[in-house]
């Protein structure tokens, strides 16, 4: 499995078009520092409004933390953008998947409308295709469908998934849903992420 030093490797750290300005990178987890978290977990409270209660302090998650992020600094070193993923088995019909479970999708409320999503989404895939994942699946909102499929993301309509609600004021509970899934075919097929799945966990 290649090092997150690797994948840095595998993409341009910046673009030659809309994101000229933005530096871009990979990050594992434990190579992200106590500041670092502090940023990012103020970045995702702007671009989430409805939800920044839960990206206080140092705590740049929501679900599940994420085992890396893509990110896009200004020269400055604000944040611009930001996806993370944890790759995971599902129990899928027909057998155990492995997905990246990818959340956490943002651009700062300044940034937007000028590329920088579609860019953030391809970074993210060439990062998750040379991770070797076959799948990547988000859950997002109708507002955003346009987005996701603009950049290559089908909907999952035939999926029902079962997992563990985000859980940050208390104990996790066990919710199922059949609406908002979304997946990215990098190996595998789209039709594997059908049916009753159970995710075992919560999302990111
Ligand atoms: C969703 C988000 C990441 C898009 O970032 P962005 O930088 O504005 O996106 P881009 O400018 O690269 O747009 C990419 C494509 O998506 C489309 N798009 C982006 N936001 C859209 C919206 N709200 N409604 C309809 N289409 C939209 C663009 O029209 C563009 O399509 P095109 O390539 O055919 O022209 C950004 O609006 C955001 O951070 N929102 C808040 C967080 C969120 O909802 N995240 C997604 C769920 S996890």
């Amino acid at each position: 499995m290649p090092a997150f030093g690797a994948l840095n490797g595998a993409m341009p750290t910046t673009d030659d078009d809309s994101d000229r300005a933005l530096r871009w990178r990979v990050a594992a987890e434990s190579d992200l520092s106590l500041d670092e978290h502090e940023a990012i977990a103020a970045m995702l409270a702007r671009s989430f409004d409805d939800w920044s209660f839960w990206f206080v302090g140092g705590r740049s998650w929501a679900g599940i933390e994420p085992e890396a992020r893509v990110l896009a600094t200004t020269a400055s070193r604000a944040i611009v953008a930001h996806a993370g993923f944890r790759r995971m088995f599902v129990r899928a019909p027909d057998g155990p998947l492995l997905v990246a479970a990818v959340g956490l999708i943002a651009v700062s409320p300044e940034a937007r409308e000028a590329g920088v999503g579609s860019a953030l989404m391809r970074r993210l895939e060439t990062t998750l295709r040379t991770l070797d994942v076959p799948l990547a699946v988000v859950q997002a909102g109708e507002e955003s469908a346009a987005f996701f499929g603009a950049c290559g993301w089908a909907a999952a309509d035939e999926a029902t998934v079962t997992y563990v609600d985000y859980s940050v004021n208390g104990a996790g509970v066990t919710v199922t849903d059949d609406s908002g899934w979304r997946v990215l075919p990098l190996g595998d097929t789209a039709e594997r992420f059908r049916g009753a799945i159970s995710w075992d966990g919560q999302l990111v």
